[in-house]
This record gives C-alpha cells, sequence and structure tokens, in this order.
C-alpha cells in the first residue's frame, strides 16, 4: 500500500514526481508529498488529500531541483493529515524519507532515539527511519552505509527512498518485503513502487531483489545486497504500453477494464491453448511421476483473487480427480494447515504483492510443498518466492475493484486443469470440449456487454438501497461472492451472497418488500432449485433480478439479465460480467470515486 515515485536526472523532478503520483494513487489516497533537493537544501511540500492537491501549495510549482522524492499514503500509523503525509524529514531536516510498509518495532527505536535526543512530531511509524539514518550517518558519514544501518534495526516491511543535503546529488534506495523498481532512461532515473507510475518515460526496468539496496546519482547506478556487496542486476524490458496504464477515453479505469476483458482473456490464453494441441505451460516443470504423487491441491489466495480459486476448484477437481480446496490466504497462514510435499501450492494474486499470500507460499514452501504462483506483474514478490509462476497478461490492473484480472486468473487456472489433466492422459471429452468453450470465450464477453443499457436501468432503481442480497448454487454461489464484494467495495452498499438453499436457515429472515434479490442460474442441473429458492424470496417481496445463460421464459421472473451460454466450469466469466457493471453503475450513480473506493488500496502489502 502507498506508493512512491523518485526522480533523478536534467529536468524539473516536481512535475515528474507528482504525474508519477497521480498515476499511483490506486495504492492510496489520503495524503501525498514530495521532497526535493535544491541549492543543496530539502523542500519539502506534503498536505491531506488527494495528489491533485499537491498542484495547490504555494510554491510547488516553482521548484526546480532535479533530484526528489514522493510519496502517497494509505494510512496504517496515524490519521491522514499533512504532519504524517511523507516525505518525513529527521530532527534535524537533514534526511528525507519516503517509506512503504510496516515498521514493526517502531516504538522501541523511536524510544531508544528520543533517549538520544532525536524529537518526533508525527504518530508514524516512518518517522523512525530518516532518524535513524541522521544517528547512523554521524558515525558513518556515508549515506548508503548509514541507510544500510538503519535498516538492519528495522523489523516489518520497506520500499524506502532517502535523500539528504549532505550528499545532495544521490538518493539511496532499499527494499524488503515491498516492490521497488527503477526505470533508466538517458541521463534519467525513475524510481517506483509500481512500473505504471513512470512508463511514459521508459520501458526499460531494474526489479529490485528483496534486501536490495542501490544508489543512485545522475550518471551512476549501482546495487549491493544487505551485506554492501556490490551485486549485478539486469534490465527488464517491460511490453505494457503506456496508453494500457492510461484511461484511453473511458471515464474511469474500471470501466476500462471490464471492456478490456476479452483482450485481456486473449491474451492469458496467448500460445498456452491451441485448439487439437495439447495445453503449453513452458513456465512450469510438472511431470506425470509428480501430479500422480499428489493428494491434493491448495489454492490460496486473497479477495477477488481467491474467488478466482473458487471457480477453478470445480475444474481441478472434476478433470484431475484431485481434491483442490481453496483458502483466504490471512487465515492460511496461522492454522498450520495439513500439508506436506504430496500437496501441490497455487497462490493467485494480481500485483504479486499481497502481503498474506506472500506469507502463505513462504509457510506452504517450509512444509514442503511445490508451490506455482499466478501473477499479473512481472517480478512482483511473489514470483521471486514460488517454485514457478505463470502470468495472466491481463496489463496493468488500475482500479481498485478488480476486473480483468479476475477474468484472466480464472481462464488462467482453468488452463492449468486441463494441462494437468493432458500430463496425467486424463483427456477426457470434457477436457476437449473445455478447451474449445475457452477458445470462445474472449467473442462470448464481448457479446456480453450488450446487457450493458439494461445494467445501467438497474443501477438507477437500485442504487438507494440499503442491502442487496445475491444468491446462487453451486459455481454460481462463487460469483456471488465476488458480485457482492464488487458492490460493497465500490458503491458501499451492504450486500451479502448467500448458497441460494442456505436461505432458510436463517437469512430470509432479512428478506422484505422491496429488497433487491439477484440470483445466478447457469448450472442446469440446479436451475429448478434456484428457480424454487428465487420464487421463495419473492413471495416474501423481494425484487428478484435474475442472472443467467439459461432460458427462463416460463418462469415470469420481472427482470432477466440475459448472457451467453457457455460450459458450466466457466460461466462465472460471464455471468460475473453484467454484475461489475452493475457495481460500476451503482456507484456512479451514487456519484463516488469508482478507482478509488475510501478506505482501500489496490495493494495489500500490509497483513
Ligand atoms: O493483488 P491481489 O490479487 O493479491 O489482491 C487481492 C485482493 O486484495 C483483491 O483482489 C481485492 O479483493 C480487490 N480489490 C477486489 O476487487
Amino acid at each position: 500500500m502507498c506508493g512512491i515515485v523518485g526522480y533523478i536526472g536534467k529536468n524539473k523532478a516536481n512535475q515528474i514526481l507528482i504525474n508519477g503520483l497521480l498515476k499511483l494513487e490506486y495504492r492510496g489516497y489520503d495524503s501525498a508529498g514530495i521532497a526535493v533537493i535544491e541549492d543543496k537544501n530539502i523542500i519539502c511540500k506534503k498536505d491531506i488529500g488527494r495528489v491533485s492537491n499537491l498542484y495547490k501549495l504555494e510554491g510547488i510549482n516553482d521548484l526546480t531541483g532535479t533530484i526528489g522524492i514522493a510519496h502517497t499514503r494509505w494510512a496504517t500509523h496515524g490519521k491522514p493529515s499533512k504532519i504524517n503525509a511523507h516525505p518525513h524529514l529527521d530532527a534535524f531536516n537533514t534526511f528525507a524519507v519516503v517509506h512503504n510498509g510496516i515498521i514493526e518495532n517502531y516504538n522501541e527505536l523511536k524510544e531508544d532515539l528520543i533517549s538520544k535526543g532525536y524529537k518526533f512530531y508525527t504518530q508514524t511509524d516512518s518517522e523512525v527511519i530518516p532518524n535513524l539514518i541522521s544517528y547512523y550517518y554521524k558515525e558513518e558519514k556515508d549515506l548508503l552505509k548509514a541507510v544500510n544501518r538503519a535498516c538492519k534495526d528495522l523489523k516489518g516491511s520497506y520500499a524506502i527512498e532517502v535523500i539528504s543535503k549532505e550528499e545532495p546529488d544521490k538518493i539511496v534506495v532499499a527494499r524488503k518485503d515491498s516492490p521497488m523498481v527503477i526505470g533508466i532512461a538517458d541521463d534519467e532515473k525513475f524510481i517506483a513502487s509500481d512500473i505504471p507510475a513512470v512508463l511514459e518515460y521508459t520501458k526499460d526496468f531494474y526489479l529490485l531483489a528483496d534486501g536490495q539496496f542501490v544508489e543512485l546519482t545522475r550518471d551512476s547506478i549501482k546495487f549491493y545486497d544487505e551485506n554492501l556487496n556490490e551485486v549485478e542486476n539486469k534490465i527488464e524490458t517491460i511490453e505494457w504500453s503506456e496508453t494500457a496504464s492510461s484511461k484511453c477515453g473511458y471515464e474511469d479505469y474500471m470501466l476500462k477494464e471490464i471492456y478490456e476483458q476479452p483482450k485481456a482473456i486473449r491474451e492469458t490464453i496467448g500460445s498456452r491453448l491451441n485448439e487439437n494441441e495439447k495445453c503449453q505451460f513452458d513456465d512450469i516443470e510438472i511431470d506425470k511421476e509428480y501430479l500422480k504423487s499428489i493428494t491434493q491441491i491448495r489454492i490460496v489466495a486473497c479477495g477477488t483473487a481467491m474467488y478466482a480459486g473458487l471457480v477453478a476448484k470445480n475444474t481441478f477437481e472434476k478433470l484431475l480427480s484431485i481434491n483442490t480446496e481453496v483458502e483466504v490466504a490471512s487465515e492460511f497462514r496461522y492454522r498450520d494447515p495439513l500439508i506436506d510435499q504430496r500437496t501441490l501450492a497455487i497462490f493467485v494474486s494480481q500485483s504479486g504483492e499481497t502481503a498474506d499470500t506472500i506469507a502463505a507460499l513462504k509457510l506452504a514452501k517450509k512444509k514442503g510443498c511445490k508451490t506455482i504462483s499466478i501473477s499479473n506483474v512481472l517480478g512482483s514478490s511473489i514470483t521471486r518466492e514460488a517454485d514457478y509462476t505463470i502470468y495472466t497478461h491481463a496489463g496493468p490492473e488500475i482500479a481498485v475493484a478488480s476486473t480483468k484480472a479476475y477474468t484472466s486468473q480464472v481462464v488462467l487456472l482453468e488452463l492449468l486443469a486441463i494441462y494437468f489433466a493432458e500430463v496425467l492422459e486424463k483427456d477426457s471429452e470434457e477436457v476437449k470440449t473445455l478447451k474449445r468453450d475457452i477458445l470462445e470465450l474472449p467473442k462470448k464477453v464481448e457479446d456480453t456487454f450488450k446487457v450493458a443499457d439494461e445494467i445501467k436501468e438497474l443501477a438507477k432503481q437500485i442504487y438507494e438501497q440499503k442491502d442487496v442480497f445475491f444468491i446462487g448454487r453451486g459455481i454460481d454461489y462463487t460469483t456471488t461472492r465476488e458480485a457482492a464484494l464488487k458492490l460493497k467495495e465500490i458503491s458501499y452498499i451492504h450486500a451479502d451472497a448467500y448458497q441460494a438453499g442456505e436461505l432458510k436457515h436463517g437469512p430470509i429472515a432479512l428478506i422484505e418488500n422491496g429488497i433487491t434479490v439477484i440470483g445466478i442460474i447457469s448450472d442446469k442441473k440446479l436451475l429448478k432449485k434456484s428457480v424454487s429458492n428465487l420464487q421463495e424470496v419473492i413471495t416474501r417481496g423481494a425484487n428478484v433480478v435474475v442472472v443467467t445463460d439459461k432460458n427462463l421464459s416460463k418462469y415470469n421472473f420481472k427482470k432477466v439479465i440475459k448472457v451467453p451460454e457457455t460450459n458450466r466450469l466457466i460461466s462465472p466469466i460471464l455471468t460475473v460480467i453484467p454484475l461489475q457493471l452493475l457495481a460500476y453503475y451503482v456507484a456512479k450513480e451514487k456519484k463516488l470515486d469508482v478507482d478509488k473506493p475510501r478506505n482501500l488500496a489496490k495493494s495489500v502489502t500490509v497483513e
């Protein structure tokens, strides 16, 4: 959480830093700030609120410094306020630091520094960092060494940028369990917590490894390990285009990303799946013998990524006959799960930086599991930990609410299940049909968008409601959970998802006149059961909306949203789309900031 940008070069830093922060606001948006070095002094400008507020700060547009650091915050320690905003300076205004992550032992460090004469002005954990650096600098007289010593005292996670008026032509960067990249162009270097922040300036990036330190001057860049031995790092060229991380005429990123789903799915399929050929995964080495030896598959993730796992569970079990369990990473990591070397553990994370998912992966490795990570971000932390990584290739997802990453994750997991089935020589008729149906998906997703106008109208009818229920059975229940999450997350309407058959065991007591219940029906076998459950809530006054790929005309539902029919196993990819659009249009009716919902950030890098 929080976004970091840094610049060192020949141009004025202020505009580059603010531009970068604007692209990173999805990481946090409660306060923002920049610090530049000008005439060997540190000039720091910061304020509460959105990044665009920075433009209003006196003198910010006139800064001429060509070295600077910047931050947009998602508060953890200390409420959002000007004083708690980054950059933070040490007590003597000599060092400025921006920090992502959490310093767990900041209280002890603070007390110790206070006893040494340091004064503190904020409620943040981050403020200990510039003060520690200041303390060690007295001895080391070298910025890199002082930062390194300070980091040795820190417990927790961090990605930091440091500037100092003692060494005004330098930026020092360090990271542990929090991402950081460095973009390179002629005579210029761009530092960022996420690639899209500086994609307009370069496509060539160094991805920093955990524990790495970097010293940047205008004409040099040196990488060090945690003991300050110089190490090599290689440049990766990023294929994302700049337009991939801009709105391209759409009002919001979320809408753009919803409409990018056909393309994202095509990219996810890529060359992995072709009709009449075996599914290909060049990036993993998993053979028949190993697959025959495993007793279970675990899919572990958070939020929407976890729901992608729940969809795929059906396919893994159906095609492989291997017990597949899906679990929330924040529970899994503290639960001492029953896993061992006969467990294949798959970790799904769009950002690849979700703290709980990474910790869960480390636990699975410790317990002897083979691990696969699924991520959308090249070189993200999770990909460095897992035995194998496969990428969704959905393109940058900027809106906090995940849409195209979700459907791409489902597709990728489906492909993986098919691949394993073929390795196991279980390539049944079912596998062949699923392959064909996946190849038809992008076109069917395009056809699904035809419901957009109907959904806009529906949003007008329900945006003032306090509660909305989503119900479904089997695989449709999974989609109800994702749909409820989307609605809650961006429209702030309380939404609950229930297995349709469970309603009678309690929640039906909440059904009263005028309440909206959205039913999803795509499973033919369960159709009649789901229809009965919907009739039961209609009888109790609910306004029922049905999202389905079946012909339900004989049941006389007042509102049916029809999506194209497809294979049951991948039907959630189509049934979720009207519900993504519904969440979007309800939030628009409520005039909310769709891309940056309150209290949230795109990457949850704290537990
Ligand atoms: O980056 P990740 O896929 O690991 O993120 C996991 C969740 O935080 C994320 O899916 C979250 O639930 C979305 N904001 C939901 O739209």
